[in-house]
């Protein structure tokens, strides 16, 4: 199975999830990326039993509204009963890095207001310990420098991201070099400085269940 079909599987895997678990009239949560868009393309199959989506970036949202699935703002929106999102990185606890698409504060935000988490992933995303893909940090433009020395204290190597604007007007600081041993403890560490928006690790609220995409079928694994 090439990478893509194995990220079609998972989407689809995902909105057979929801179908079987989302009230029908609820608002699902929409993440983002390549995976996503898999996602995205199933769930127009369901859109008559949903009232919408709520997108967790510009991308999202028009590619939804391209299926005829209304995308609603999160503050019309009380509940959110599942989001499905991809990630870049996944431990056995379901902690992740996510960012790669620069859309980690949204993802953050919506996947705060959902019942359950739903991350899709081929196994290429799968991890003994995270750190190997560089852990993005979005920062207000004119904390960069500032904040570049404050990473580089925690032992990151922070290296911008050129020509790359998040849907919320900020920058992305790629970070290697991080020794992710207690993923919780540097979620906050790195919120804690002046600054960052915030940073893409998901540990603080990790997934509720991962669609694995794998060689002999999907797998759903819980932490
Ligand atoms: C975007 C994300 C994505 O979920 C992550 O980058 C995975 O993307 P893909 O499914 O294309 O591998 O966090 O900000």
């Amino acid at each position: 199975m090439t990478q893509d079909e194995l990220k079609q599987a998972v989407a689809q895997a995902a909105a057979d999830y929801v179908a079987a678990n989302a009230p029908a009239g609820s608002i699902i949560g929409v993440g983002t990326g390549s995976t996503a868009n898999f996602f995205i393309d199933a769930l127009a199959a369901l859109k008559d039993r949903y009232k919408g989506a709520v997108a967790s970036s510009e991308a999202t949202r028009q590619r939804l509204e391209g299926h005829g699935i209304r995308v609603f703002d999160l503050n019309e929106v009380d509940d959110i009963p599942v989001y499905v999102d991809g990630a870049d990185e996944i431990d056995a606890g379901l902690n992740m890095i996510k960012g790669g698409g620069g859309a980690l504060t949204r993802e953050k935000i919506v996947a705060a207001v959902a019942t359950t988490f739903v991350c899709i992933c081929d196994e290429s995303k799968r991890v003994a310990a995270m750190g190997k893909f560089p852990l993005p940090v979005e920062v207000i433009p004119m904390a960069r420098a500032h904040v570049a020395r404050e990473l580089a204290k925690l032992g990151g190597t922070p290296v911008l991201r050129e020509g790359f604007v998040t849907d919320n007007g900020n920058l992305i600081l790629d970070v290697k070099d991080l020794h992710i041993t207690d993923p919780k403890t540097l979620e906050g560490q790195i919120n804690q400085i002046t600054g960052v928006v915030t940073n893409g690790l998901f540990a603080m609220r990790p997934a509720n269940l991962l669609l694995l995409g794998t060689a002999g079928g999907v797998r759903s694994i819980v932490a």
